[in-house]
């Protein structure tokens, strides 16, 4: 048995308005088709996404998901050329769905993100059956009509469909699992003389109907909900965002306003995380037990150990943090961020590919790139990683326990011993040996009065006191 999913993608998505696929836009941060794919079981023989429009964008997306092993199963693609209809869509995946051995497939649309991996799982172990939905105002989706036994009679699309047939609320969800060997032969007989001169798939699928029995089986229509347009973009995103947030708060995780809180589907959260107003989490997030992530931060593609205290307004992306680090306010943690256990990285701070040993300590105005800072080194505030010359990138690294006093500039390539201390406003363009006092400023002059002369000079001047 070799079953193989078919991805409708190919559609333009006129009523999005946009030059983005409409398959690529995202819910929480995942497009709509990666939702899709992610739903597929691992045991599928693979995946057949059907492409054309902005064919390029997705052929991009495709790799890059590839890449970062987010697809469970082997995914080709098939370019439709100009879309003629759903039945077109799949009738040009017979070669490759030949090619692949397959004697079932089930069929689900790239705009129809929200549908549970278990119903995909159930989709994917049946012989012949179609997803339906009973909707109040059954819009125009296409009716499904079914014999006294339940067994599918057929499906009319609302624009083809008799007064009495409009009235039917039981619609079509679009997703199908069906034997390929039947449905093949379908698709060969299939015409486009109906309302919009389309090749409907849901004749092949009443086609099939005809010759065996296809259940029909209703599920939440959250579960079918397709992506048309900006407004059911939206609506998909806050349905998304309240299953996300009903599952962890039922696994320990605290929201204080659920409602300005975005968790991506990718997202990971131990026992007693907790997360403030405006939190945005997106991509692969990993947040360990009892960390508290502060009002209006957002991290993306990062993992942070237990106990973290991120306080309000950090972006952290590409970032690894040990426990107990405390992070913010005002931080930015960039690509390539690794902070061992218990540093501390405050108030506008900003790190990049930067890699901070135990108990280090930046807390205020700096920037950190290309560098690497030894166990419990002090960093001074507005202390400067000067890492790029205008051509290349060059790297600083710095000892353990060293003292980079405040305002300091560290010109790289420049490497700095273990327990070295530099003096405040240094501008650092040589190396310092383990254990050295490096200074480079100017030496102090004062003169005695100087500042009284200076204040009555003006007095007389301005007749201001
Ligand atoms: C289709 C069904 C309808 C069902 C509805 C559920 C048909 C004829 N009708 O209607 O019964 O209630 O889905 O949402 O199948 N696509 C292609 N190539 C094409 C045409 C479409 O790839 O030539 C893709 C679209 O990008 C989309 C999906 O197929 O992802 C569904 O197409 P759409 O035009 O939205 O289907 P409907 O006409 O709404
Ligand atoms: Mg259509």
């Amino acid at each position: 048995m070799s079953t193989v999913a078919v991805i409708l993608a190919a559609g333009l998505g006129t009523r999005m308005k946009s030059r983005l696929p409409k398959v690529l836009h995202p819910i929480l941060g995942d497009p709509s088709l990666l939702w899709v794919l992610r739903a597929l079981p691992a045991n599928l023989a693979g995946a057949v996404v059907v492409i054309h429009h902005g064919k390029e964008q997705v052929l991009a997306a495709l790799a890059a998901w590839q890449v970062a092993g987010l697809l469970p199963c082997p995914v080709t693609t098939v370019d439709q050329g100009e879309p003629l209809g759903t039945g077109h869509a799949v009738q040009v995946c017979i070669p490759e769905l030949d090619r692949l051995g397959t004697t079932r497939v089930v069929i689900l649309c790239g705009d129809v993100p929200l549908t549970e991996p278990t119903t995909v799982a159930r989709l994917c172990g049946a012989e012949a059956l179609l997803l339906a939905m009973d909707l109040p105002t059954p819009g125009s989706y296409g009716r499904v009509l079914q014999h006294a036994d339940g067994r599918l009679a057929g499906v009319v699309e609302a624009k083809d469909a008799s007064p009495d047939q409009l009235k039917v609320s039981r619609v079509n969800g679009g997703a199908y699992a069906l034997p390929w060997p039947a449905l093949r032969e379908a698709l060969l007989g299939l015409r486009n003389d109906n309302a919009q001169r389309e090749y409907y798939l849901t004749d092949a699928v009443a086609a099939v109907g005809a010759e065996l029995a296809v259940a029909v089986v209703c599920c939440d229509p959250e579960e079918l909900a397709g992506m048309n347009s900006r407004q059911d973009q939206a609506a998909l995103q806050a349905a998304a965002q309240r299953r996300i947030q009903q599952h962890w708060m039922t696994e320990g995780v605290t929201f204080l306003h659920p409602d300005s809180t975005l968790v991506g589907p990718r997202v990971q959260l131990e026992q007693d995380v907790l997360l403030e107003p405006g939190v945005r989490l997106e991509g692969a997030v990993r947040i360990g037990r009892d960390c508290r992530i502060g009002q209006g931060s957002v991290i993306v593609d990062s993992v942070l150990g237990e106990d973290v205290v991120v306080r309000p307004y950090c972006v952290i992306e590409r970032t690894m943090a040990g426990s107990g680090c405390r992070i913010g306010p005002f931080a930015r943690l960039r690509e390539g961020t690794e902070l061992a256990e218990s540093v501390h990285v405050g108030n506008f701070v900003e790190t990049k590919k930067a890699k901070l040993h135990r108990g280090a300590k930046a807390n205020h105005l700096a920037y950190l790139g290309d560098t690497e800072i030894g166990e419990g080194t002090n960093i001074g505030a507005g202390v400067i990683t000067c890492n790029y010359d205008g051509v290349h990138k060059h790297r600083t690294t710095i000892g353990r326990k060293v003292f980079v006093g405040s305002d300091s500039q560290l010109v790289a390539p420049v490497t700095i011993g273990d327990g070295a201390l530099i003096g405040a406003g240094s501008t650092i363009t040589q190396d310092v040996p383990a254990d050295a006092l490096a200074l480079s400023r100017t030496a102090q002059s004062n003169r005695e009065g100087s500042a009284t002369r200076f204040r009555s000079r003006q007095k007389d001047r301005t007749g201001v006191d």
